[in-house]
Parts: C-alpha cells; structure tokens; sequence
C-alpha cells in the first residue's frame, strides 16, 4: 500500500537507557583495530586512558545490557508514521557522525539515555534514505554527543516518486583538494577476526559471522560492520594527528561507500582544509581498502586538535 512519508520527520522514539563501564571501552577499542602499543586505549592503567570518543555509536546496539542481545529485536520493531515497511535485511548504514559535545566519563553508572528523532526522509527510484538524530543525554539530561545516522532501505517504495524532506542533517565535509597528496596517510590491516570482536560491542546481526547470510545478501561471504571501519579511521587520525589523545576528536562524520572484509587492509588519507571551532583544524578525509582498492568511507569530516609540534607533511 502507497503511504505519503509525511510523517516521518519529526517522528521520536522513546529515550533508550544506555550504560557502559571500562570494560566495555576496551572491548569496543580492539574491535575497531586498537594494537599493543595504543595505550591509551587499551590499557586502563595507562595515564593517557580514555573513551574511544566514537564508542556511544554502539550504544544504540548495546542499550544498557552487559548481555549479549538478539540482532532482529534491536533493529525491529518499530513502525515509523506514513512509512511502509522495509525489509530489514535490506537495509544499508549510509552515512554516520558523531560530535562530542563534553568528554565521555569511563563508567556511565545509571541514567543515561539515547534519543532518537526522525530529521530527513528522501526517496528516490532506488529506495528511501532516513537520517536519525541521535544524543546521548547523562541522568540529569545533559547532552555529551549529538550524532546523525543516515540508513538506505534499498528497493522499498512509499509514494513511488522522488520526494525529500529534511530538517537537520550531518556536517557536510569539504571536498578532497584535487592535485594535492595527503597530508597524513595512515595505513592499518583488519584482522580475519576483527567482525568477531566488534559484535561484542553490541551489533550481533548474523550478516557479519554467518558466511551464509554473507553470500545471501550477495556480499560473497561476511563482511565487517560499517562501524567497525568508521572507528578503524577515527583511530589513525587520532594517532597521527591529534597525538594518540583520545580526547582530541571533536567531531567526526563519514559516508559509508563500499564494504570490507573482514583482513582487508585499510589506508586512510587526510588533508587539512581549514580551521575548526575551539583550537581545532577541519580535516577531509577518505579511506580506501587497499585490498579491493574501493573507497569504503567517503566524504570524511573531521575536527581534531592538531598534537603540539604536528606539523603537516
Ligand atoms: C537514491 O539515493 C541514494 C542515497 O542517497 C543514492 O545512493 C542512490 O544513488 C539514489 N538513486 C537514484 C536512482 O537517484
């Protein structure tokens, strides 16, 4: 049955509890490739120890849970106003950003919650893009991260012709300057393992351990989260520009454009176009899996504190 999308925008879903502890940041920062020598990441007794600042991403998976959850339930479930219903294995992450609003507390304790609010709805011939806002609000609702994550439902249909409404949206990233080499490249290899690690964070869809579901959903076996490549980037533009200073991201947004498989090797290429808020450099950025030689993030924004005696290359 046709529906008109007029009601998507604006359309909220009730707060989510959400908590995390120290374990849980060290869970998320070998998921997204951390290695013996980043510290700060992994070693809690480290003085440098810090939140990943892209860990609330898996949040929404997560909730406030330290059990594992079942990936249909997490993601189903929900009917959004004058949409139709999609088919959710045919749903594909677009586009995710995250900005840090205040640094992240290691253990969250209880209280913390999750907002979600429907902000844009496109359709085109290929399908419907929604984009969410997302916080994540302590007890007494004060917001730490405002984040934006855009999700394609490929082949479905509501009103059968193009039609867009949006409210808010994700930061929009500079081009890459043509003729230009990187400033920093930063390569990285994914381990065959890498999916089973990130699932512990809280994204169990069987998409990324099940090589059947893989060569149904005509990936050719599994391939690794989106988000686990988004963390993959944050962490070499942490390293090689803010210093290896957890704290030093402020602001980060990618579009997802090609999968990775699990033991792909990543390069990540970034290029300072620009001065941000707050002591910050405005950062494009992309990566590439060398393996494929595809770009799988597209349109990378960042705003990071540049490590004192950083020069550019
Ligand atoms: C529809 O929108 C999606 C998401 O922005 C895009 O990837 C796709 O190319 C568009 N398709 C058409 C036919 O315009």
């Amino acid at each position: 049955m046709a529906t008109d999308l007029s009601q998507v925008v604006g359309f909220t879903l009730p707060p989510k509890p959400v908590s995390w502890n120290q374990r849980d940041l060290l869970i998320y920062a070998v998921g997204i490739g951390a290695k013996a020598d980043d510290l700060s990441l992994v070693y809690e007794l480290d003085k440098s120890f810090a939140p990943m600042p892209t860990y609330p991403v898996v949040l929404p998976f997560k909730g406030d849970s330290q059990e594992l959850n079942l990936f249909a339930k997490t993601i189903g479930g929900v009917q959004i106003p004058s949409m139709p219903r999609t088919d959710p294995n045919r749903g594909v992450h677009g586009s995710q950003s995250i900005q840090i609003l205040k640094d992240l507390p290691l253990v969250s304790g209880p209280g913390w919650t999750w907002t979600a609010k429907y902000v844009a709805v496109a359709e085109n011939k290929s399908g419907i893009i929604l984009t969410v806002e997302n916080q994540l609000l302590d007890p007494k609702g004060v917001p730490y991260a405002k984040l934006y994550s855009s999700s394609f439902a490929i082949g479905a249909k509501a009103r059968g012709e193009k039609y867009a409404k949006g409210i808010a949206g994700p930061p929009q990233a500079k081009p890459i300057p043509k003729n230009c080499a990187p400033d920093w490249t930063i390569g990285d290899k994914t381990s065959p393992e890498q999916a089973l690690m990130f699932r512990l964070s809280g994204d169990y869809n069987p998409l990324h351990i099940d090589p059947k579901i893989g060569q149904m959903g005509g990936f050719g076996g599994v391939i690794l989260h989106g988000l686990s490549t988004f963390g993959f980037a944050a962490r070499a533009l942490i390293k090689a520009i803010g210093g290896g200073d957890p704290k030093s991201l402020r602001l980060y947004g990618v579009r997802f454009t090609s999968p990775v498989r699990p033991g792909d090797s990543l390069e990540t290429r970034a290029w300072e176009v620009g001065v941000g808020p707050e002591g910050t450099v405005e950062i494009a950025f992309e990566t590439v899996d060398v393996t494929t030689g595809k770009v799988v993030l597209g349109g990378g924004i960042a705003y990071i504190k540049k490590a004192k005696g950083q020069a550019k290359l």
